[in-house]
């Protein structure tokens, strides 16, 4: 692969994306621009892919590097990407070794752009990125926080491990970008039920699941909203995250998140029921060691609620459900009673019996649809069933 790098401060970090690759046994190409080297220089990127590097196309020109190395590349990904070099890729301009790359590789290409917020938002950036993810190229939405200096906003580069995974998903999916152009909405994590400032009834949702759906739809071109609640795993690069905590506050940032959304789905744990009074003080042992008793409130159903009253008609909802089994039912048997009963196009299905996919990077499943499709996804990590259950919805769209 190769690793383009353009004059930013964020170069830096892609440093660190480099090694992420080398160590996972990527054969890696450094391609820096001549104003990457102003910030780190030719043998720290030689080094570490134990390779020579070049800025301009006079090195080895026997070996014509400015076109073998975009012809034998599997996935080339410029990070950071400067305006600059957003736009000389845009109009096709090649006047040193990455730019000529850039023309030359016909492999998926990432661009990890990292400026400031009012470069991103420039009308002439804008234009630049729509034509580049126009031809299929993905370019990873900055994220937002702190910029070069003492300001804040959107155009900081993505955490240089979150870029190697959503390169890896890239690599699975081939370069797919069927998602481009859509907005997609995925929850993730369990909701937290406050009894009083700390305590709190929760479950064991970890959230893999849902950043894994996240990341998958982000590598496939979506603009992807992930509701997060109480997760501590990093925010997938090119996502933007809204954290909550109550199935209350998840219920809001979802309907909102998926009014109009193509896609939302439902791979959170919202509690049920919620304590019908939240205590103001922390609540303390009796002296006669009672007890006290909770009572409960239902909370609200929102996969139900999104399912029956949608604000497009063609949004693909999709929920999931952990089923043990019981008297009445197999594991089948209750969720399609519940597919029927939320009202959803595609629920998941996972069989928790012993509590196996909890915080596991494994997953098997069952995939029901309303149209009576069913998919078996084998045991396997949850990246494969989060490509799966992408490749049901992206079916199920509106062309
Ligand atoms: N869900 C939701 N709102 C809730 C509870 C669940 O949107 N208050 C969603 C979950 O995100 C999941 C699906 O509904 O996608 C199935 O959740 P599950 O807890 O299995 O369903 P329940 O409706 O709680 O059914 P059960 O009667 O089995 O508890």
């Amino acid at each position: 692969m190769v690793l383009g790098v353009s004059g930013g401060i964020a170069a830096y970090k892609a440093a660190e994306l480099l090694r992420l690759f080398t160590e996972s046994g990527h054969d890696v190409t450094v391609v820096p621009t001549a104003a990457a080297l102003e910030f780190v220089g030719a043998p720290t990127w030689s080094a570490l892919s134990g390779k020579p590097v070049a800025t301009d196309v006079w090195s080895n020109v026997h070996e014509v590097p400015h076109v073998r190395i975009g012809q034998t590349a599997d996935l080339v990904v410029v990070a950071p990407a400067t305006a600059d070099v957003v736009a000389k890729a845009a109009h096709g301009l090649a006047d040193d070794l990455l730019t000529n790359t850039l023309l030359t590789a016909r492999c998926p290409v990432v661009f990890a752009p990292a400026m400031h917020t009012e470069m991103w938002e420039h009308p002439a950036t804008r234009d630049n990125v729509a034509t580049l993810r126009r031809r299929g190229a993905l370019v990873i939405e900055p994220a937002e926080g702190r910029l070069t200096g003492k300001d804040t906003g959107k155009g900081r580069f993505p955490e240089p491990v979150e870029i190697f995974e959503l390169c890896r998903s890239v690599l699975v999916n081939g370069g797919r970008t069927d998602l481009a152009g859509r907005h997609v909405v995925v929850s993730a994590g369990g909701t937290r039920e406050f009894l009083d400032p700390v305590r709190f009834l929760g479950n064991r949702s970890s959230g893999l699941q849902g950043y894994a759906l996240a990341r998958a739809a982000a590598a496939r071109g979506a603009e992807v909203t992930l509701v997060a609640a109480n997760v501590t795993l990093a925010d997938p690069a090119g996502v933007k995250v809204v954290r909550v905590e109550t199935t209350a506050q998840l219920r809001d940032a979802v309907v909102a998140a998926a009014s109009g959304a193509d896609s939302v789905v439902m791979a959170a744990a919202p509690a049920d029921f919620r304590p019908t009074t939240v205590s103001e003080a922390k609540i303390k042992k009796a002296a006669d060691g009672s007890a006290p008793a909770i009572e409960l409130t239902q909370n609200p159903d929102i996969l139900h609620e999104i399912s029956h009253h949608r604000t497009r008609p063609d949004t693909v909802i999709v929920g999931f459900a952990a089923e043990t089994g019981d008297d009445t039912g197999t594991v089948l048997d209750l969720a399609r009673a519940k597919l029927e009963r939320k009202g959803c196009d595609l629920l998941v299905v996972n069989d928790v019996s012993g509590g196996a996919v909890f915080g596991s990077p494994d997953n098997e499943a069952v995939i029901l649809a309303k149209d009576g499709a069913v998919v078996e996804v084998p045991s396997g990590a949850k990246a494969a069933l989060a490509e799966v259950i992408w490749d049901q919805v992206v079916a199920r769209l509106p062309r």
